[in-house]
């Protein structure tokens, strides 16, 4: 159908994700930095523009800044407030910054944050963030702002790490106090760096203590209701339901659309801000769209349902 991104697969793209550098504050022990080989520059703001207006003219629903961490980017709430007003527009941020940020870049149209917290306790997380900037104090802070500027909703990002798997419930408590979103994310551990989690024994806990268990339609995520707190479970590794249902495409700090996470061979240069151009290119980009753990890269045959599902 012209107008909309459909793969081979039948799968529809609805999200974009463009990171908008690659320098971060924090060091993070586990991070992917979202797939990214050698990032060479930023994307100028005016490629972000014309591809967010190729995006939403192929009917793209949300777009999500990333980094690195977005907040560095120079100017980011006068890039937001040139965003498609049709786009929903989220950013994943580690939170270091958002005290001051918050309202301003609500105030130009950002809609909502996701931010990365992986301990609550300040010892803990300094060492996940790397042992430097990673300040517990200066994140609770940053939520608090993203609440008062009316972002909304607000998901707390949690890699499952041996390092935090005994904060989950009270990392829980926490998002049912501050009415959050708690989402569990499974570590990729991408560059085999020793790092563990165990997300599964986690995940059979929460779906033995839920009332209600829900299935979001990007990548069949299972989200779990415990006494008002809402807990998702993202699980990529080894999941054939979660690549058959991934509704992203991807854009690196210098300027290549990337269909898959996971892989790097398959990128497709933007080189141009030409907004038709760029259409095409995305055409392009989602016709290398193939689901990463298919058929052929399955090890185990790992099942995704946990528990059953009650709509
Ligand atoms: N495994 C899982 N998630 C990761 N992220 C970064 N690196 C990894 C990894 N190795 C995700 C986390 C973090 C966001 C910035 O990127 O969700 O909150």
């Amino acid at each position: 159908m012209p107008g909309m991104m459909v793969d081979s697969f039948g799968r529809v793209v609805t999200g974009l994700r463009i990171a908008l550098t690659p320098r971060c504050n924090l060091n993070c022990i586990y991070c992917h930095h979202e797939g990214e080989a050698k990032p060479n520059g930023e994307i100028s703001d005016e490629m972000v523009v014309s591809v967010a207006r190729a995006a939403a003219a192929l009917s793209v629903r949300s777009l999500k800044f990333t980094g690195g961490e977005p907040l560095l980017r120079h100017g980011l709430a006068g890039l937001i407030a040139q965003m498609p007003q049709e786009l929903d527009i989220s950013l994943t941020t580690n939170g270091i910054f958002l005290a001051e940020q918050a309202r301003p870049l609500a105030e130009a149209g950002l809609d909502r944050v996701n931010v990365s917290l992986d301990s609550l306790r300040p010892e803990v997380y300094r060492a996940i963030t790397g042992g430097g900037e990673g300040d517990l104090e200066k994140v609770l802070a940053g939520i608090d702002a993203a609440k008062a500027a009316g972002l909304a909703p607000i998901k707390l990002n949690v890699v499952v790490l041996k390092e935090n798997e005994a904060e989950i419930d009270d990392m829980i408590d926490f998002c049912r106090e501050k009415g959050l979103i708690l989402q569990l994310i499974e570590l990729l551990d991408l560059c085999h760096r020793g790092i563990s989690g165990d997300i599964d024994a986690i995940e059979r806990r929460l779906a033995g203590q839920a009332e209600r268990v829900r299935m979001r339609e990007m990548h069949r995520r299972k989200k779990y209701f415990l006494d008002g707190a809402e807990v998702e479970v993202v699980r990529p590794m080894d999941n054939t339901e979660f690549c058959a249902n991934c509704t992203r495409l991807r854009v690196t700090s210098d300027g290549k659309i990337k269909p898959c996470l996971l892989r790097s061979d398959n990128l497709v240069e933007i080189g141009t801000c030409d907004c038709e151009k760029i259409m095409g290119l995305l055409q392009e980009a989602n016709a290398r769209r193939e689901p990463y753990f298919g058929k052929d890269r399955l090890h185990e045959g790992r099942s995704t349902i946990i528990a059953p599902i009650i709509k």
